[in-house]
């Protein structure tokens, strides 16, 4: 008989150095017998009642890649069928009053945390993200955002007079935050009064049917809120649905831009929230360790699968070897494994297909030379795992600095100056978020505003509430979520509901061939007008001039024939005026009440040129000119106080709306009121900090190459106002097509708007068509915030206070 002697009782110190954890699952028992209670078969949401879909796709479970249930591919005719049962709810949902829609959002709410647990442990086992997230992160967000949206529904009349829902809404979402994703659409949409049809992503469906039938069980009216499984087909099918009002999406850049030439032209109100590579920036004297747990949750969070993640990080030269040394330590204690194990770091990757596209690009980033590192310790090998990875060494041209990895990857870059930083963060077409780490808060306040993004994160990153706008500049698409900027994309002005089409003013109209002003005795002094291009009157690129009819035919002058040349000189002087953005609020007041001084010193001049171009009586040239420099006073008075506003955040800190200029704006103005319509356009954009191209009328132009001789006594800087006469149609093509235009305000035609927002999609700028009926001079619906909301973007600048 041998004697063992029993294993040494590991001591406090021993337990201490290893810091192992055990395991801690989370029970998913009640979750898999609800799944079980409905055999596993899911169908549609419509019309209050659930409908059997016609085929089963199967959703896997990604920490096992097993079946975990099945759910219906939703067909047009579920497509139809749920945008008819949201039409049908649409009167009697709008016609409660706002107390009563704040009760069933509060309801919800309510609802959603009752059965928190149940929708946490859903939502792990569905995307594979760990239970520790869907727990404390995922859906306490859910139901926050929900009362949020219920006091908005409350005050839905006093804080949105003359606003109106749109009516019929569509949502798509994606599968990285699934039941966060219909919260941010579903809450908002209802609180504005709209009904809803939602289409979950195909991967993770199983939270949406599991909300559905909370707002079955809560008694939410049928039709509300409608529910299509499906695949990008089923989606397509709701996107291009007739009877929708509204799209709201959130996805790939790509998809976003198929949804933007979908919509183009059909006047579906469209807000788009898209992909990123955002810049998570570390200057030498930020806090490596609390940058260290920042980063953590930076691209390890949601194992990376975050449009906001944190993906490229730029770390000053100074700190770089320090920085990458601790990641790499913490890197080495990060836990992959289990979602549902309550002490995990990361879980799976969504899907086979996902992490395939992963493992390329990390191949990729491989193969063109730049150093890759994970930690050394093994994961698991049943479902779809990958592990933390950091590349160093990196160009910030190869492919793993530009495109989108959605993983768990970081990648690395240097730089040496705050300029440098800032060159490097913008050096991508997206422009979702930023991260930015200082322990000099002048240093951080002056990066945040230079950062071409949505969201700016001061020592901190993925900080979100429902009380502030979400959403991306450039291509990470347009549209803010959240707080009061994301109930602006529900609603629309009540007015909108009524216009009449525009009268149409042939612009081609050739008029009477001969008939003159006058017959003069000698030919007169050739004004041809130029353009106006970077402050100087420019000949046309073209040579060619294009006659000016009177209404009644009379020719009244000469205007240059504008080309592509023109515009694209006139986007270059546009961006060279880049300091105008810089520029006070006061100073640009300035400027335009300067203008409104000199253009009320020739008004007799400017009343008499609409006249002999419209044909209206004296009087009506003389009101449309005191409505143009009322208009300027206007926006004079606004161009300092169109401010932000100061989000009161659940932290001990603020986020800090912005309201930051767009950019370079192409502006086609509408063919009646040739001054006022050309002002009313270009005022509130020039107000906020933008650069404008304008076509000015196409049938009635004299007026906009009036205005030359005005702006240049003035003192409006060069390129700030630039004025390109033609062809409205082609020109305005061009610059919907120009890369560095980054907003087109076209007022014309639909078939104009087509053209406008199909071309759009390139580089997905803001675009506001409109081609109903606009009564230039009524200031109720010719000026104010209608014009100054859309002349902005929202920046939200989050700080924490304290250590
Ligand atoms: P995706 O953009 O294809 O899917 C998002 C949603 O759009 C899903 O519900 C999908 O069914 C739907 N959809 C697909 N095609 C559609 C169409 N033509 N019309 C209407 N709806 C359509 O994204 P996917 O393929 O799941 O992921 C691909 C890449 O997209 C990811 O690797 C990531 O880079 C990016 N992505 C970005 C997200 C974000 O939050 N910004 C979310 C999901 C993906």
């Amino acid at each position: 008989m041998s004697t063992t002697t029993p294993p040494a009782k590991p001591t406090v110190r021993d337990l201490y150095d290893a810091m192992s954890y055990g395991p801690a699952p989370e029970g998913d028992a009640p979750v898999r017998e609800w799944i079980a209670r409905h055999h596993g078969r899911f169908g549609h949401y419509i019309n209050g009642a659930w409908v059997t879909g016609s085929e089963h796709v199967e959703v896997l479970e990604p920490a096992t890649g097993k079946p975990l249930a099945a759910m219906a591919q939703g067909t047009a005719a579920d497509v139809d069928a749920a945008v008819a049962a949201a039409r049908a709810a649409l009167p009697a949902w709008q016609a409660l009053d706002d107390h009563a829609r704040a009760r069933w959002l509060y309801a919800i709410a309510r609802g959603v945390q009752k059965h928190a647990r149940a929708f946490s442990v859903l939502e792990t086992l569905d995307n594979g993200k760990p239970i520790r997230e869907t727990r404390d992160i995922d859906i306490p967000l859910v139901a926050r955002h929900f009362y949020h949206h219920a006091g908005w529904a409350q005050l839905l009349s006093s804080e949105f007079p003359g606003y109106h829902a749109y009516g019929v809404v569509g949502q798509v979402i994606p599968w990285n935050f699934p039941l966060l994703m219909l919260a941010w659409k579903v809450a908002p949409a209802l609180a504005a009064g709209n009904t809803v049809v939602l289409k979950p992503a195909e991967y993770t469906p199983l939270t949406a049917i599991r909300f559905a039938e909370l707002l079955h069980d809560i008694g939410l009216p049928k039709g509300v809120f409608n529910l299509v499984t499906g695949d990008g087909s089923t989606g397509a099918a709701l996107v291009q649905h007739e009877d929708v009002d509204k799209i709201a999406f959130t996805g790939s850049t790509e998809v976003g831009r198929a949804i933007r030439v979908a919509t183009a032209g059909t006047g579906k109100g469209l807000s788009l929230e898209l992909g990123g590579k955002s810049p998570f920036i570390v200057f030498e004297d930020a806090d490596l360790d609390s940058v260290v747990e920042g980063v953590v949750d930076a691209i390890w969070f949601n194992q990376g699968q975050v449009c906001c993640a944190g993906s490229r990080l730029l770390v000053q030269e100074g700190v770089a070897d320090a920085l990458y040394a601790k990641l790499r330590e913490r890197m080495e204690r990060l836990r992959v494994g289990s979602p549902l194990d309550k002490s995990v770091d990361m879980g799976a990757i969504v899907a086979p297909v996902q992490l395939d596209r992963i493992r390329q690009l990390c191949q990729q980033g491989i193969d063109e030379g730049a150093s890759c590192w994970q930690p050394t310790w093994a994961q698991p090998t049943d479902g779809w795992f990958h592990p933390p990875t950091l590349f160093t060494n990196v160009a910030p041209s190869a492919t793993i600095a530009q495109v989108e990895i959605f993983g768990p990857v970081l990648v690395s870059m240097t730089f040496r100056t705050p300029e440098e930083a800032v060159a490097l963060a913008n050096n991508t077409p997206f422009g979702l978020a930023a991260s930015v780490w200082s322990e000099n808060i002048n240093l951080a306040l002056d990066i945040a505003p230079k950062l071409r993004c949505g969201v700016v994160w001061v020592n901190s990153t993925n900080l979100f509430d429902a009380s502030v706008g979400f959403g991306g500049y450039r291509e990470s698409g347009f549209g803010r979520e959240g707080g009061r900027e994301g109930m602006w994309e529900y609603l629309k002005p009540a007015r909108a509901h009524e216009a009449a089409p525009l009268p149409v003013i042939d612009a081609t109209l050739p008029g009477a061939p001969d008939a003159r002003e006058d017959a003069p005795d000698m030919p007169a002094i050739d004004r041809t007008a130029k353009m106006f291009i970077g402050g100087k009157q420019a000949r046309p690129d073209s040579g060619y001039s294009m006659t000016v009819r009177a209404l009644d035919g009379r020719v009244v002058g000469e205007v240059g024939e504008g080309s592509r040349k023109d515009i694209r000189n006139a986007v270059e002087a546009a961006h060279a005026a880049s300091g105008w953005a810089k520029m006070s609020g006061h100073q640009r007041a300035q400027i335009l009440y300067y203008l409104a001084e000199n253009l009320s010193a020739r008004s007799e001049e400017f009343a008499a040129r609409i006249v002999s171009m419209t044909g209206d009586e004296i009087g009506a040239g003389h009101s449309e000119v005191d409505a143009t420099i009322s208009r300027l006073f206007t926006y004079a008075a606004w161009a300092d106080k169109h401010d932000g506003a100061v989000h009161d955040v659940p932290l001990r800190g603020v986020a800090l709306a912005m309201h930051e200029p767009i950019g370079v704006v192409g502006v086609a103005c509408p063919d009646p009121y040739p001054l006022l319509g050309l002002v009313s356009l270009i005022a509130p954009l020039i107000a906020t900090g933008n650069r404008v191209v304008a076509i000015p009328s196409v049938r009635f132009p004299l007026s906009g190459t009036d205005l030359y001789s005005v702006l240049e006594t003035s003192d409006v800087p060069a390129g700030v106002i630039n004025i390109v006469t033609g062809p409205r149609e082609s020109l305005v093509s061009t610059l919907s097509q120009h890369d560095d235009v980054d907003a087109v305000w076209y007022f014309g035609t639909q078939a104009g708007a087509v053209t406008v927002e199909k071309a759009s999609a390139a580089n997905l700028k803001r675009t506001w068509t409109e081609w109903t009926g606009r009564e230039w001079l009524d200031p109720r619906v010719g000026e104010g915030r209608e014009f100054l909301r859309k002349a902005v973007q929202v920046k939200n600048i989050w700080i924490p206070y304290g250590e």
